[in-house]
């Protein structure tokens, strides 16, 4: 079927992907550590004291299209703190790629974004960068950036982080999406909102029939840009016999925020035996799963040996059909952990996995006496 030109919208907040991360976190030396030792980020950038900032660090991580940025405040008087408070380590910041910053604060406000940070031009001797910033759910914040021309390591302010140690790259490309947990009845408001504000579009639903457990339930909804370069699935608790893992979220962030970052590697085999090696802690999956794999997605690629050994979820759609496998919190709160995934054709993000998933989860839950 021919779309007639009227029926094409142009896209108001055009978005070429995900800029970075950054985390709030309590101690970012040994953060950078962590996901350099357990992930293989390369060191890319820093500022702090040596740079001329006087009140906090960040230290910026790269790997392939990843860009996390992990900051620390530097003195008890520093808004930061609140934050870190009230969520401890978790994520701030969902930076995006625009081609003007300037404009998707301008859009995005006057459609009824709450204001993080005006537009701003940053410029230092490698060129330009231009930042501004809303608000999204919690205190969580979309900050558009624009780097055309730029450079340098990071942004003006950051100088190049050359360190002496430097892990071995784990093969993890790019950012495929990032999931908020959202309250009660709060889904459709937080999907009215993308929609409205920046344009999104509500690619896939998911209710409480379909995603529950004999203990726990909850929904979920996938907001897509225009060019699908940026997905947020927003996920909020249902009714269940027991407590949702959503609510345990809520619970210990004390606050709608990022619950997943899902991150997409080309060799999910190698690269999850790899991470294992590096002290990378993910949920396991029940050896049931695997008996009647082959019967529920037809056939794959790859053995199921090594699937079972590393607890790797399969899961197809009506395109093809992905790997998946959840890491166990990154922090002592029960909060943020990370996905890593590979996708062969499917689109979809592994419905069919969240039974034995959230089983797996409930059994982490039930051990730390939250279930
Ligand atoms: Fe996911």
């Amino acid at each position: 079927m021919a779309e007639t030109n009227t029926n094409i919208t142009p896209d108001f907040l055009p978005l070429n992907g995900t800029d970075h991360v950054e985390f709030y976190v309590g101690n970012a030396k040994q953060a950078a550590h962590f996901y350099k030792t357990a992930f293989g980020f390369q060191s890319t950038a820093y500022c702090g004291p040596e740079t001329g900032v006087r009140d906090r660090v960040s230290y910026v991580l790269q790997q392939n299209k990843i860009r996390f940025v992990l900051t620390t405040p530097l003195n008890s008087k520093h808004e930061i703190n609140q934050h870190l408070a009230k969520h401890g380590d978790g994520v701030k910041i969902l930076a995006l790629l625009v081609d003007d910053a300037y404009d998707a604060f301008e859009q995005t406000t006057k459609r009824g974004a709450k204001p993080y940070q005006e537009p701003k031009t940053h410029t230092d001797e490698f060129g330009t960068v231009k930042t501004s910033g809303i608000y999204t759910y919690g205190e969580t914040v979309h900050l558009f950036v624009e780097r055309k021309d730029y450079t340098g390591p990071f942004m003006p302010g950051f100088k190049k982080w050359e360190s002496e140690y430097n892990p071995a790259p784990s093969n993890l490309l790019y950012v495929d999406h990032c999931v908020g947990n959202v309250g009660w009845n709060r889904m459709n408001e937080v999907v009215k909102w993308y929609e409205d504000v920046m344009g999104f579009r509500n690619i896939l639903s998911f209710d409480d029939k379909q995603i529950n457990t004999e203990y726990s339930a909850l929904m979920s909804k996938v907001m897509s840009n225009g060019n699908g370069y940026v997905k947020f699935p927003i996920n909020e608790p249902a009714e269940g016999k027991k407590k949702s893992q959503i609510e345990e979220y809520l619970d210990f962030y004390e606050d709608e925020g990022v619950q997943h970052v899902a991150i997409a590697t080309t060799d999910i085999i190698s690269t999850v035996r790899d991470l294992k090696s590096r002290g990378v802690e993910f949920l396991r999956t029940p050896s049931t799963y695997y008996q009647d794999l082959i019967s529920r997605v037809g056939i794959i690629d790859e053995d199921l040996k090594p699937l079972e050994e590393l607890g790797i979820l399969v899961d197809r759609d009506d395109e093809g059909y992905l790997l998946q496998i959840f890491t166990k919190p990154l922090e002592d709160r029960p909060t943020l952990f990370f996905e890593i995934i590979q996708r062969k054709g499917a689109k979809s993000f592994g419905a069919g996995n969240f039974k034995a998933l959230f089983e797996s989860i409930e059994r982490e839950q039930a051990l730390r006496g939250n279930l």
